[in-house]
């Protein structure tokens, strides 16, 4: 299979290229699973842009954004593509409405958006379609695309691991040449060739053991891009969402994956505890609307100082039908659970969200390998520093995906020679079986979850890392016997790479001996100027 672009990922960021990129050549859009499951399609929120100055009532601006976006970031964000992003943002959703996504608009007055608030905004600046903004836009990016007749979307099928030139042993500059990629349906692996790869395969949340994502959230394309060489940065900061449904009658992870939304906050929801009050204030003075890092920890201290299981989300004091009318898919699926939000305050707890670090790349996606671009959440490009600012990262992949075209067609333009011509070997198959003992996944998988839960989670120490790091060695020797001697499936290729994101986030914290925006340890509570750069890492 050859094709002009490659893309591996169908969520916000690799649809945006690829609809994007069709208009200059053929586009091939790899996805696990189907097209619909990613990280976008669960996007509650909204998307944040500060829109034209005819719109901007509230007295908004591009500083305000690009301030907010910094002081989340907590002196570790690139000024330069956060300014980027931001000022990009009346054009992104311009992009999305072309696509066919439909924004909510004030009440009675359709010339005007209706804006939300999150954590750590000074204004209202968050575009949305109710409470399920994500699946309105990766609808209308798949229909979009799946309409052009340059793009294939080819579901079900696993990039396995990257190509490149160095890999493959040709005498030339690093340069990326594709990926093999496994057909889930077949249970075969071909090499898929390309001069220009794209790596949106979104964030890791699974590593740990309770999550807002999805199951697709594997850390996958962070795990081959280091195993190709290319740098990762800042993967210490992985965001934990304040306010996840804690619901006791549920078991395992699922008791707590539930999302509800920051926005909810952002309309007067406060969180208290068990005696009704507002702990938050005793934290920051923004209180239940202070950025995320804030929050989530003043959930975790005072659930252990008080031995709680959860703290709560009160919108009981909202006029009645609030909820099902602004938030109906929470009302909704909490009705489901058996709670009732009108009535008693929500029950919630933090949970892992975001993967803020990721493969290194400038705000136009490009890594340090040539022809390999990474957009979205798989990236790091700067714009979060050491936290994110909520709805920042819709943004950031919608912006960064059409700028990664931008110096695609100029640094390799489609009527230059091509590499996909070069020898490309086989995938090996050897000498290997089907897995038979899959108790041996599963539980290897619960480990690993469990662990980065118990010891690399919000609150950290060097004795916690140091334990989480030894275990991780262990479960990656363990992992490995079982990817060489099996024949490779979905479950293999993620246990492989939950193993890799693990050790890269306990690698990346265990340098970083402060504490910044996300990154807490009893061991350095406070930030110290001395590690004021992002962390780096590379395997050659
Ligand atoms: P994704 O949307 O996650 O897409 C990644 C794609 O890559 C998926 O299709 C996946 O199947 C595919 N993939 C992964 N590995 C492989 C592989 N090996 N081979 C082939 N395909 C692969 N952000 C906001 O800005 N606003 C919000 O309101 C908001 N709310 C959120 C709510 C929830 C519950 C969650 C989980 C996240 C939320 N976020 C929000 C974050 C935001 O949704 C994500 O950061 C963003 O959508 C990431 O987009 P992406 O295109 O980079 O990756
Ligand atoms: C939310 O709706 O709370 C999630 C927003 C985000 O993660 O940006």
């Amino acid at each position: 299979m050859k094709s002009d672009f490659l893309v591996i990922g169908s969520g916000i960021a690799g649809l945006t290229f690829a609809i994007h990129a069709a208009e200059y050549g053929t586009v091939t859009v790899l996805t696990k699973g189907q097209a619909i499951e990613s990280n976008t399609a669960w996007a509650q929120g909204g998307i944040s842009a500060v829109l034209d100055e005819s719109l901007r009532a509230s007295g908004d601006n591009f500083d305000k954004h690009v301030a907010d976006t910094l002081d989340a970031g907590a002196g570790l964000c690139n000024e330069d593509a956060v300014r980027t992003i931001v000022e990009a943002g009346m054009e992104t959703i311009e992009d999305l409405i072309a696509a066919g996504v439909e924004f909510d608009h004030a009440h009675g007055d359709e010339s005007q958006f209706a804006l939300g608030k999150e954590g750590g905004h000074s204004k209202r600046r968050i575009l949305h379609c109710k409470d399920t903004t994500g699946l309105e836009i990766a609808k209308a990016l798949i229909k979009t695309a799946a309409k052009h007749p340059n793009i294939q979307l080819l579901e079900q099928h696993f990039a396995v691991d990257l190509l490149t030139t160095a890999k493959l042993g040709i005498a030339t500059e690093d340069r990326a040449v594709g990926a093999y990629v496994l057909n889930e349906m077949t249970g075969e692996v071909k090499k898929f060739r390309s001069d220009r790869v794209l790596l949106c395969t979104g964030g890791s949340g699974k590593v740990y053991l309770y999550t807002t994502n999805p199951d697709s959230s594997t850390g996958d394309g962070l795990a081959m891009a280091w195993r190709a060489g290319a740098t990762i940065s800042n993967m210490e900061f992985a965001q934990f969402h304040p306010t996840c449904f804690y619901n006791p009658s549920a078991t395992g992870a699922k008791a707590r994956s539930f999302l509800v939304s920051e926005a909810v906050r952002g309309e007067g929801a406060i969180l208290i505890n068990e005696k009704g009050e507002n702990f938050t204030l005793k934290h920051d003075s923004r209180g239940s609307l202070a950025p995320r890092d804030i929050v989530a920890r003043a959930i975790d201290h005072e659930i252990k100082k008080t031995g709680a299981a959860c703290v709560y989300l009160d919108v009981t004091h909202k006029p009645k039908g609030f909820m099902q009318e602004r938030f109906p898919h929470i009302y909704n699926t909490l009705m489901s659970f058996g709670h009732d939000c009108e009535k008693d305050p929500i029950p919630v707890v933090p949970a892992a969200h975001y993967q803020c670090g990721g493969v290194a790349t400038n705000v136009d996606g490009r890594t340090t390998i040539r022809g390999l671009y990474a957009v979205g959440e798989v990236a790091c490009t700067g714009l979060h520093g050491a936290n994110r600012l909520a709805s920042n990262s819709l943004l950031e992949g919608s912006v960064v995906a059409r700028r990664a075209l931008v110096d695609i067609l100029k640094t390799f333009p489609l009527n230059k020679k091509s590499l996909t011509e070069i020898p490309i070997p086989d995938w090996e198959t050897g000498n290997v079986t089907p897995p038979d003992e899959q108790v041996l996944i599963s539980h290897n998988w619960d480990e690993i979850r469990r662990l980065m839960w118990d010891y690399v989670s919000i609150v950290r120490t060097d004795n916690r890392l140091n334990r989480a790091a030894r275990r991780l060695r262990n479960l990656r020797k363990e992992v490995r016997e079982f990817y060489w001697g099996n024949t490779v499936n979905s479950d293999i290729l993620e246990l492989r790479n939950l193993v890799a994101t693990g050790m890269l986030i306990v690698d990346c914290a265990t340098r970083r001996k402060e504490s910044r925006g996300i990154h807490f340890t009893l061991d350095y509570p406070d930030k110290n100027d001395a590690y004021l750069s992002d962390t780096e890492l590379r395997r050659f």
